[in-house]
């Protein structure tokens, strides 16, 4: 590699604006890189995901959940589940990390143009849909009918329940259809069942419609067969998936998931994959 080359693995210094609660156990960063010219310039695409370092501690992927359009800062939906987020959680307005990234492929978002829109989100799936509703709003006129189903186990789960539910009078008046459902919380006062059991709230044409999931790979078993039962076109059934990283980019191999003859990346090739690379590729849910 010559001096001129980029090196994959830095980072950029980026400062914590500020921090809000979600639930118990997920916060959301907001973060702005400290190189004015940075800030200005970066771009992401909604799916993609940044690696986030802590000095001497390590690094972990997240997914960018703010709007792409939005420009200047960014944020992040993380959930406090080991050594690095938590001590992210720790983490004080004003302090520095280290940014590197976008990275993935991110959702492919001019297929889902002059198209209806389904998002099914279980839990932190919540975090990278996040980013496509936004896209969907911002983009309002590039869009059809839009519904957004948002799941958890309990209600203290429901990633950014409080914005959707805010935002439901107009998002009616708009044609979108927001669904929030909880599968183990009896005390919850509104929706229950899992996400295909309300189907019934969808108010897009199953043949003209761009599907998006995120949330554990059971999900996406279940809600393939019930879409393609009610007519959706697996073309346009799109996922994201995680798996342990280390480089984030292609390097190391950590990720990688197939056959000797059939095998992708989820940090490069992915982490969005469409139904049929879901088929060919053993092992990728
Ligand atoms: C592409 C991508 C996007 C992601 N986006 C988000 C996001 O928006 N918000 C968020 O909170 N988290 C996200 N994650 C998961 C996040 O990267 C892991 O929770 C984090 O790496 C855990 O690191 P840790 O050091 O805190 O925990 P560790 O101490 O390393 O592990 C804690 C626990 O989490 C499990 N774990 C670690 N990494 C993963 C992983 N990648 N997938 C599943 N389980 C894991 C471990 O097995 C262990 O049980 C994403 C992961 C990927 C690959
Ligand atoms: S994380 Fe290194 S190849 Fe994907």
């Amino acid at each position: 590699m010559t001096s001129e080359q980029e090196n994959v693995y830095d980072t950029s210094k980026c400062r914590l604006l500020r921090t809000y609660d979600l639930s118990e156990v997920d916060k959301l960063f907001l973060f702005r890189f400290e190189d004015p010219e940075k800030a200005q310039n970066f771009r992401f695409k909604p799916g993609q995901f940044v690696e986030v370092s802590l000095l001497g501690l390590g690094e972990v992927p997240i997914s960018i959940c703010s709007s792409a359009r939005r420009v200047g800062f960014f944020e992040l939906c993380i959930r406090n589940a080991g050594r690095v987020t938590s001590a992210i959680h720790h983490l004080n307005p004003g302090t520095l990390v280290g940014i590197r990234g976008p990275y993935g492929n991110g959702f492919p978002m001019e297929k889902f143009h002059d198209r209806d829109l389904l998002l099914v989100a279980a839990g932190l799936g919540m975090a990278p849909l996040r980013s496509v509703f936004l896209y969907a709003l911002d983009n309002r006129w590039l869009f059809g009918d839009i519904t957004i189903i948002n799941s958890a186990k309990y209600a203290n789960g429901l990633l950014f329940q409080k914005e959707l539910e805010a935002m439901k009078d107009i998002a009616t008046a708009e044609n979108i259809s927001i669904v929030q459902t909880v599968t183990r919380d009896p005390d919850f006062d509104g929706l229950h069942g899992r996400v295909n059991t309300h189907f019934d709230k969808v108010n897009v044409d199953p043949e003209n419609c761009t599907v998006a999931m995120c949330g554990p790979p059971p999900m996406y078993k279940g809600m393939f067969e019930e879409c393609i039962e009610r007519g959706y076109d697996p073309r346009y059934i799109f996922v994201t998936l995680e798996r342990k990283m280390k480089c984030g980019v292609g390097k190391c191999g950590h990720c990688n998931v197939g056959t000797a003859t059939s095998w992708k990346y989820i940090c490069k090739d992915g982490p969005v994959f469409g139904y049929y690379d879901v088929l060919d590729i053993p092992g990728l849910i």
